[in-house]
C-alpha cells in the first residue's frame, strides 16, 4: 500500500461567516487561545506522519505564507531580551526547508476546485485533506486515527462524526452499507441533503485520505450545492470504481469558521491548558 506523505490544506475561502474579522486576516490565522487555528492543523498533520503540506491559498492570504517563515527582527529582539519561551512558541510551526508548498486558487469556486488546484504538487500518490478551520481535539489526532484505518483497508478514508438528525442538511452526509466498530463501508454520500432525506446522521467532518484519481474527476466536475465545485460530488463519482470507508474518529470537533464554534474552541482549549485552565475557569465563572 502506498504511504500517505502529503496533505492538502485549502485556505482560499472567504470566511464570510466570521466577517469582518476576516476582511484582512485570513480566517485560518485567527487565534484559538494563543496560536492560529492553522497551527493546530499543521501539528495534527505532522503527528500523523505527513512530510509535505500543500497550502491552496488565495488573494489576501499572503499572511499565511509569512506565518510559516522566519520573522527575523522579531526573533532577534526576543533573543536579545532572553524571552526564550516566547521565541520557542514563535518558531514552533516553522517547516524544514522545502517541507511546504503554496499554490493559488484564483477564485473561490469551492472545496473540490481548491483540492484540484493541488494536483501537480501532489502527483500520483494518495494524500490527506484537512479542512483548516476545523480543530479536532483528540489524542491521537484525527488524521492519525484515519491513517490507522488506511493501513488496515487502504482506498479512500473519510473522517465522520455524528450530528443530530435535524442538522444533517448543513453537511455532507454518508450512506453507510455496513458498520463495524468505528469503520463503515460506504455505498454513497450526499452534500447538504434536503431535510428529512439524509441517508444517515454521519457527517463528513473535514479529514480525508484520498487516492489521486480524484483529480481526474475534479477536472470536469460540474458545480453542485451552493454553485460550488463540491469535493463530495467528486468522491461520490470515484466511489463507482474505488473503495470508500468512513471512520468515526474519537475527539471533539470545533468548527472555527463559525462565530460560536470559534468561541467554543477558545473556551474549551483554554480550560484544558495546564498553564491557563484555572485562570480561564475563574474568568468565565466571573462572567456567568
Ligand atoms: P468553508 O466553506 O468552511 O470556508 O470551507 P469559507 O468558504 O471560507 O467559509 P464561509 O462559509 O465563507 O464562512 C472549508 C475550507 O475550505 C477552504 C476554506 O478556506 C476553508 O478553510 N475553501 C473553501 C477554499 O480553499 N476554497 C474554496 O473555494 C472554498
Amino acid at each position: 500500500m502506498t504511504a500517505v506523505r502529503k496533505a492538502v490544506l485549502p485556505v482560499a475561502g472567504l470566511g464570510t461567516r466570521v466577517l469582518p474579522g476576516t476582511k484582512t486576516t485570513p480566517k485560518e490565522l485567527l487565534n484559538v487561545v494563543d496560536r492560529p487555528i492553522l497551527s493546530y492543523i499543521v501539528e495534527e498533520a505532522r503527528e500523523a506522519g505527513i512530510e509535505h503540506i500543500v497550502f491552496v491559498t488565495g488573494r489576501s492570504k499572503g499572511a499565511i505564507e509569512d506565518y510559516f517563515d522566519h520573522q527575523v527582527e522579531l526573533e532577534a529582539q526576543l533573543e536579545a531580551k532572553g524571552k526564550t519561551d516566547v521565541l520557542e512558541a514563535v518558531r514552533r510551526d516553522l517547516p524544514k526547508a522545502g517541507e511546504m508548498s503554496f499554490t493559488r486558487q484564483m477564485a473561490p469556486l469551492g472545496l473540490g476546485h481548491a483540492v484540484w488546484c493541488a494536483r501537480d504538487i501532489v502527483g500520483n500518490e494518495p494524500f490527506a485533506v484537512l479542512l483548516p478551520d476545523v480543530i479536532v481535539d483528540s489524542a491521537p489526532g484525527a488524521l492519525a486515527q484515519l491513517m490507522r484505518a488506511y493501513d488496515l483497508v487502504g482506498g479512500n478514508i473519510i473522517g465522520v462524526e455524528e450530528v443530530p438528525a435535524s442538522e444533517t442538511h448543513k453537511y455532507g452526509i454518508i450512506d453507510p452499507e455496513r458498520t463495524e466498530g468505528r469503520m463503515s463501508a460506504m455505498k454513497g454520500m450526499v452534500e447538504k441533503p434536503a431535510q428529512g432525506t439524509a441517508p444517515s446522521n454521519m457527517s463528513i467532518a473535514g479529514r480525508y485520505i484520498l487516492q489521486p484519481e480524484i483529480f481526474d474527476i475534479l477536472e470536469s466536475q460540474p458545480r453542485g450545492a451552493g454553485g460550488e465545485i463540491q469535493l463530495t460530488d467528486a468522491m461520490a463519482t470515484l466511489m463507482g470504481s474505488q473503495r470508500f470507508t468512513a471512520y468515526q474518529y474519537e475527539g471533539i470537533t470545533h468548527d472555527c469558521g463559525d462565530k460560536i464554534g470559534l468561541l467554543k474552541a477558545n473556551v474549551a482549549l483554554a480550560l484544558k491548558r495546564p498553564d491557563l485552565g484555572d485562570a480561564a475557569r475563574a474568568a468565565l465563572q466571573g462572567l456567568i
